[in-house]
């Protein structure tokens, strides 16, 4: 039973997988440059363990932030001959970057169906972060993203004319097979990823806009991100969605996050920031609890991670705010308050939370509206 259910599920991607294949192009231009920003995104439930081709074993949603962003620009020229061979040059603050040539090979690899028109042309793709480059913040989902939108910005010159539904579809499509995170970084403010009953339109292909009602509470909400460690990690996110396979508790985690998604919706639309707190909180220390519980098993928080979450639980209780934290595949703490609170909890943050940070490093980032063309 279960095997004909993956089956049927199979046959279901693969299908809409060929709705991203183009027909054909009115023309291919000989040269020309595109330019996005493209922004970083925290989720609320987590994604945590894939399948083959990048899909998601659970679905997860977050807020496109608006200060962590990518901005990438790509120059293309046609070849004199189409080669077999993907062909770019990699600058990353203006200098070449040779180590992050193999991952945009992979990532052209795996997009070339959806975009032929790849090896006919040389690229120069020039990249740079808004964030310090070793601040720990993963810059896959804004930097892949990024590099998505600008090739797909190739592609709408080269086609009649592609709708902005079709083309955010898409671009979050592609950018997900470069990581899967970097699919919920096109739009805003929440992003959604991975088929769930309660989200209708949901698809494990891409993300979609979040699509009801949201309480005003929500908008401008803050995440004010402490660095607590800006070292290399010891596992990458990679490596630690691998371990879930054959994971004793995944099957109870796969379903955790379905059920969070379905009580997220009316928190969302109620305002109801009380139970946003118990679940937001849950998915971070759940997330780091199969880490724990993973064979081999591993820690990516730091002993001043655990101190900034204690002292936020402390002051959430004494204040009477509604400050809590969020954390992602590393040591780092996000800290989550809504805009009418941001006069007692910022001044909290400053004096009780920087302390513990690396080099007393945060940003003060908010909740944004996604990629923007430059
Ligand atoms: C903990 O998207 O970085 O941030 O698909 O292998 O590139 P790959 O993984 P990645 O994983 C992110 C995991 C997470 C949770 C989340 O963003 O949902």
């Amino acid at each position: 039973m279960i095997a004909l259910k993956t089956i049927f599920a199979q046959i279901e991607n693969s299908m809409s997988e060929k709705e991203f294949i183009p027909a054909s192009y009115t023309t291919l231009k000989e040269e020309g440059t595109v330019a996005y920003s493209s922004p970083s995104n925290i989720a609320l439930v987590k994604y945590w363990g894939k399948r083959e081709n990048q899909i998601p074993a659970n679905p997860s949603i977050s807020f496109t932030l608006a200060a962590c962003t990518t901005k990438t620009s790509v120059q293309y020229k046609k070849k004199d001959k189409k080669s077999d061979e993907f062909s770019f040059d990699l600058l990353f603050e203006g200098e070449p970057k040779e180590e992050f040539k193999p991952k945009i090979n992979t990532f052209l690899k795996r997009i070339e169906a959806y975009l032929p028109f790849l090896k006919e042309y040389h690229f120069v793709i020039n990249t740079s972060n808004s964030f310090p480059h070793s601040s720990g913040i993963a810059s896959s989902a804004s930097g892949m993203s990024a590099l998505a939108l600008c090739f797909m910005e190739m592609e709408r010159s080269f086609s009649e004319s592609i709708s902005d539904e079709d083309f955010n579809r898409k671009v979050s499509f592609l950018s997900r097979l470069g990581s899967g995170s970097a699919c919920r970084s096109i739009e805003g403010p929440l992003v959604q990823w991975g088929e769930t009953a309660s989200i209708e339109g949901s698809s494990n292909l891409f993300g979609i806009k979040y699509p009801y009602a949201v309480h005003e509470v929500f908008s401008n909400f803050h995440d004010t991100i402490l660095l607590v460690d800006k070292g290399e990690k010891q596992v990458s996110s990679t490596v630690g969605h691998e371990l879930m396979h054959g994971h004793p508790f995944a099957t109870q985690r796969f379903d955790q996050a379905h059920s969070n998604l379905e009580k997220l919706k009316s928190v969302l639309s109620k305002g109801d920031l009380k139970t946003f707190i118990s679940i937001v909180e849950s998915e971070a220390l759940t997330l780091h609890a199969m880490m724990m519980t993973s064979n081999p098993y591993f820690i990516l928080m730091k002993p001043n991670t655990l101190s900034i979450i204690n002292e936020i639980w402390k002051f959430r209780q004494e204040s009477n705010t509604h400050v809590c934290f969020t954390l992602d595949a590393g040591a780092n703490v996000h800290v989550l308050y809504p805009e009418y609170e941001k006069d007692i909890v910022f001044p909290f943050i400053k004096e009780k939370l920087v302390p513990f940070c690396q080099n007393g490093q945060y940003i003060c980032d908010r909740i944004g509206l996604g990629a923007k063309k430059l």
